[in-house]
C-alpha cells in the first residue's frame, strides 16, 4: 500500500530533523546559521530546487526569502500560485561560506535529502532553477541555456517527475533580459501541471539521480562544476548565479531579524509549511 499524504509529510518532518544536525559537510556545519530544509506544501504538485542558501536564508532557515525570492514569488503570483501551494528548496541545505559555489562533494553529500523530498512530496513537476539543480537532477552536464523550457520525464530517486529546467532568478536580475525568458517559461507551468502524472518506475529500485562514478572518482563526473557547460553566455549567467550571494548578503543587513521571530521559524511545523 503507498503511504498517506499523512504518513508522508510525517516522514518528511522526520527527515527535516534528521537534517537539522547534518555534519557531513563538515565546513558547511561549521559555518552555517541555520540547515534551510526547504518549505512549502509537504504534498505539493510543483516543486522548485534551487543552489543554496545566501545570507539572508541562511539566518530565517528559509528558502529563497532574499530579492531572488520575491522575483520568485512575483512570477508564481502571475500564473495563479503561492509559496504555500508549492515546495522550495535548494540542492545544498546549508550555506556554503563567502558566496562560493557548492562543492561537487558537498552537493553529492547533500543529494540524499533532495531525493527522500523528492520520493515524500511526490511532485508532479520539479522546476531545476539554474546550472546547479538542472545540472544534478539530470546527471549529465548540459548547461542550462539549452535546457531552459524544455520539460522532460525523468526518475528522480523513486519517482518518475516532469523535469522543467528554468533559469535561476538570481540570474535573471543580475541580467534584466532574462526576466523576460524566465516569465515565458513560467508562462507553461500552468499546462505542464495539467498533464497526467507520468507513469512510475514498476518496482522501487532506486535509480539514483546521479549515476554511480565509481569508487576512483567519489565526487564524480555526474556533478560537474557549473564551467563544464562552457559556451561563454553560459559563463555569464553561471557568474550571474554567484552574484546572488552579494545580492543576497546586502538584502541581510537592511533587514536584519528579530531574534524572537527567528526562533519562531524554527519548529518543523513553519519549516514544512503547515500553511
Ligand atoms: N538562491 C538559491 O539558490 N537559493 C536560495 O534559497 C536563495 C537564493
Amino acid at each position: 500500500m503507498p503511504p498517506t499524504k499523512e504518513e508522508r509529510r510525517e516522514a518528511l518532518k522526520a527527515v527535516y530533523h534528521q537534517a537539522k544536525g547534518c555534519t557531513n559537510c563538515p565546513q558547511l556545519a561549521a559555518t552555517r546559521t541555520t540547515v534551510v530544509f526547504g518549505n512549502g506544501n509537504a504534498d505539493a504538485d510543483l516543486m522548485f530546487v534551487g543552489e543554496a542558501p545566501g545570507a539572508n536564508e541562511d539566518r530565517q532557515g528559509l528558502p529563497f526569502v532574499g530579492q531572488a525570492g520575491k522575483l520568485l514569488d512575483a512570477l508564481l503570483g502571475e500564473i495563479g500560485l503561492s509559496r504555500p501551494a508549492v515546495w522550495v528548496c535548494n540542492v545544498l541545505k546549508c550555506r556554503p561560506p563567502g558566496n562560493r559555489d557548492p562543492h561537487p562533494a558537498e552537493i553529492e553529500a547533500c543529494q540524499d535529502y533532495l531525493l527522500r523530498q523528492v520520493e515524500l512530496i511526490e511532485p508532479r513537476v520539479i522546476c531545476t532553477l539554474g546550472n546547479f539543480a538542472t545540472k544534478l537532477l539530470r546527471g549529465d552536464p548540459t548547461g542550462i541555456t539549452r535546457l531552459h523550457g524544455h520539460e522532460e520525464v525523468r526518475v528522480i530517486g523513486r519517482r518518475a517527475v516532469r523535469l522543467y529546467p528554468i533559469f535561476h532568478p538570481a540570474a535573471a536580475l543580475y541580467t534584466p533580459a532574462n526576466v523576460e525568458v524566465l516569465r515565458a517559461d513560467f508562462a507553461r507551468l500552468p499546462e505542464l501541471l495539467a498533464l497526467d502524472v507520468p507513469p512510475q518506475p514498476e518496482s522501487a529500485i532506486e535509480e539514483p539521480a546521479v549515476p554511480d562514478a565509481g569508487e576512483d572518482d567519489p565526487a564524480g563526473q555526474a556533478v560537474p562544476e557549473a564551467e563544464a557547460a562552457g559556451s561563454p553566455a553560459e559563463d555569464e549567467r553561471d557568474r550571474a548565479e554567484a552574484e546572488r550571494e552579494a545580492e543576497s548578503d546586502a538584502d541581510a543587513d537592511a533587514d536584519e531579524r528579530d531574534p524572537e521571530a527567528a526562533r519562531e521559524l524554527e519548529p518543523a511545523a513553519v519549516q514544512l509549511g503547515l500553511f
